[in-house]
């Protein structure tokens, strides 16, 4: 809306998501993201698209992803056309100094894993809120669970954890069900002390089919501050 000026974090959030789509080279082949930061840069790749006649296609990791790139006129493909990416950009819900990530407060875990797992560069685009000292204080783990096995996962995940929810739907009564018709199960821990050891645990009980822990996948982080700078945090 004309006038209406946006708030810093939104204006962070759409610098980032510029900064990472003017990476994106000619006859690549993109992944991208889910949650509203992803969706800028897919606003911003399309204008690329449109306006540079920049030639790409994309695989996008949730219908909200796909239905964007659909509307923005970017050639989608898939995994299966393109099992190796050039480049993946996306959000996330915390990243830690190592940059490690919570995601999955979309419930796009598992896609995003798989597609940022199959690319050489995965580019993450945050505001700062979302930089923490440690994992898991302020938000859950979201597990990603087959339906036929959520009460069985559920009682494994509560020996370690007495906080364990079955995440429930806005405009849909019950649980949500995934892009790939799952539930999500939220861990709440109060803090994470070795991200590494916590999603190799939560990933060995049967039936659970991706975590939200995405662990040294990140290359890039941009960060955007408060200021109007951005940060850029790198894998060491
Ligand atoms: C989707 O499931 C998540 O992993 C998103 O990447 C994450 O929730 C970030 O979303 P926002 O950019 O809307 O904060």
């Amino acid at each position: 809306m004309a006038g209406l000026r946006l708030s810093w974090r939104e204006e962070a959030k759409k610098k980032v998501a510029w900064k990472a789509v003017e990476l994106v080279k000619d006859g690549w082949i993109v992944g991208l993201g889910s949650g509203s930061t992803a969706a800028y840069a897919i606003f911003f790749l399309g204008k690329r698209v449109k306006e540079e006649k920049l030639d790409v296609l994309v695989v996008p990791t949730s219908y909200q992803s796909f239905f964007l790139a659909v509307k923005e006129k970017i050639p989608v493909t898939s995994l299966d056309e393109h099992p190796k990416l050039n480049l993946t950009i996306d959000g996330a819900d915390e990243v830690d100094k190592n940059l490690n990530m919570i995601k999955g407060g979309g419930a796009a875990l598992t896609r995003e894993k798989i597609v940022g797992f199959a690319s050489e560069k995965y580019v993450i685009i945050i505001d700062e809120t979302k930089l923490v000292d440690k994992l898991g204080l302020n938000m859950p783990i979201p597990v990603e669970v087959l339906p036929f096995a959520t009460s069985v996962v559920i009682n494994k995940l509560k020996e370690t954890w007495k906080n364990v929810k079955i995440r429930e739907g806005k405009g849909k009564v019950g649980p949500i069900i995934t892009d790939n018709g799952n539930f999500i199960v939220d861990v709440y821990c109060g803090g994470i002390e070795n991200p590494e050891k916590v999603n190799n645990k939560i990933r060995s009980i049967p039936g659970v089919v991706e975590t939200g822990l995405f662990i040294k996948m990140a290359d890039l982080v941009y960060v955007g501050k408060k200021d109007g700078k951005i940060e850029v945090l790198t894998k060491t």
